[in-house]
């Protein structure tokens, strides 16, 4: 089929290589020209597992092309896919504009039937938006039909979420665009990974709920984990017994230092004002939300308990929001270590592949390649980030490395009686 796919996010290009690469003759267009002739010369902007060998691929092949014309865009695809950012505006809502500007393009320029498709992550209601900017720009009346389509990917692991996603959900009323959108789909579905046609509505309602669901559990066994330590119990083994319960399942229910990302915050934010929008209680959400906020705190005051915080060196182990990505948005470590710095710490920070974007959000921290080198003369070391890289360490090392044997480890990576045994003063999150 021939596809355009309107912003080249991780969203755009994981969706727009994918496509590419089952076949599809994939046009991607951005109005950001700098981006656009980068990626057309071959330059991936972003760090996602796996992405940058298939898009050269099927950037050779010419099955993938970058462009910026919008007419062109618009007249040669029969599916054109919004994945444009949404952000959160100033009253905690999507941000709306860049879907609003590519609807207004697709009305302007269209010459034939389309699908329009939302994939970037929208509140209910904007499919019937993006309909009446298409209609009301449309130089004359051109059939054409709006799907929600929901991106259920996670970074560090888009590609593999692409090629096998848990579901495939395809909001439309319209039978024409059912049979298009199933038939582009067909080769990725599976018995247990189904293609799931549904109302518009409830499909930009999935996306939401899925994601505030999943937050939901991160706060949940964040909140628990006070409990825990306040009783001896232990937070792991509390999730691994819920998590054998078939209704409950072992996945995200893992305590740490909250969740962070491009995705979580923004979307539990956007849901809230979308139930305040409907004249909907949204207090569970709103629990949901501030729990996070407190939890991201909870390491600084662990420290504090422990350590005369002004005029000392902290080691940060980990920036990025979680392993497997070099994105820093939302992330924890950003807020620990302004506190941090607000409470009169020096910061050394290390990350495997997240350093350059944190210089660009940091200041006053030094940025270390090795975690040994890190630590080094510091007088404590806080884990905020899972990386696999820090999980088999040579804690003998770390030991003689720091000025004070003190580990908080925001995401329970290490065996406390292990770290005890050897003489650290150890807490980690619930346990
Ligand atoms: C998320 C959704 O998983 C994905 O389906 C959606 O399309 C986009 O948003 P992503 O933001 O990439 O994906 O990250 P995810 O892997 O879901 O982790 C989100 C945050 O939750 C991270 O900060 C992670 O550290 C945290 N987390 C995750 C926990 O604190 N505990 C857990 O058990 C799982």
């Amino acid at each position: 089929m021939k596809l355009t796919i309107a912003g080249t996010g991780y969203v755009g290009l994981v969706t727009g290589t994918g496509f590419a690469n089952l076949g599809n003759d994939v046009i991607c267009f951005d109005i950001d020209r700098a981006k656009i002739d980068s990626l057309a010369d071959g330059v991936i902007p972003i760090y996602e597992p796996g992405l940058e060998e298939l898009y050269k691929q099927n950037l050779n092949t010419g099955r993938l092309k970058f462009i910026t014309d919008v007419k062109k865009a618009v007249r040669e695809s029969e599916i054109i896919f919004i994945c444009v950012n949404t952000p959160t505006n100033e009253h905690k809502e999507a941000d709306l504009t860049a879907v609003k500007e590519v609807a207004k393009s697709i009305g302007k320029y269209m010459d034939d039937y389309k699908i329009v498709v939302n994939k970037s992550t929208v509140p209910v209601g904007t499919a019937d938006l993006v309909k009446k900017i298409v209609e009301e720009n449309q130089q004359k009346k051109i059939e054409f039909d709006v799907v929600s389509n929901p991106e259920f990917l996670r970074e560090g692991a888009a590609v593999k979420d692409f090629e096998n996603p848990d579901r495939i959900v395809i909001g439309t009323e319209s039978k024409k665009a059912e049979e298009m959108m199933t038939s582009l789909y067909r080769s990725r579905a599976r018995t247990d990974r189904p293609i799931m046609i549904t109302g518009i509505r409830s499909a930009e309602i999935i996306k939401y709920a899925s994601n505030a669901m999943l937050a939901t559990r991160i706060s949940f066994m964040n909140q628990l984990s006070y409990l825990c330590e306040n009783t001896g119990a232990n937070i792991k083994e509390v999730a691994r017994g819920m998590g054998l319960d078939g209704r409950i399942g072992s996945r995200f229910l893992q305590a740490g230092v909250g969740y962070g990302g491009s995705c979580f915050p923004k979307d539990v934010k956007a849901l809230i004002s979308t139930l305040k929008q409907f004249d909907c209680d949204a207090d569970l959400f709103e629990a949901v939300n501030r729990i996070n906020e407190k939890q991201k705190s909870v390491v600084v005051k662990k420290l504090k308990s422990v350590l005369e915080i002004k005029d000392s060196t902290i080691a940060v182990w980990g920036i990025s929001f979680k392993p497997k990505t070099d994105d820093i948005r939302e992330a924890p470590a950003l807020k620990i270590i302004e506190e941090l710095q607000n409470m009169g710490a020096k910061i050394h920070a290390c990350d495997p592949v997240a350093i350059e974007n944190a210089k660009k959000a940091l200041n006053h921290v030094k940025f270390f390649e090795n975690p040994y080198e890190t630590i080094r003369d510091c007088d404590a070391l806080i884990v905020v980030t899972e990386w696999n890289e820090f999980r088999n360490l040579d804690m003998r090392a770390v030991k003689i490395l720091l000025k004070n044997p003190i580990i908080i480890d925001g995401r329970n990576i290490y065996d406390p009686k292990e770290l005890r045994d050897l003489g650290f003063k150890y807490m980690g999150i619930g346990r």
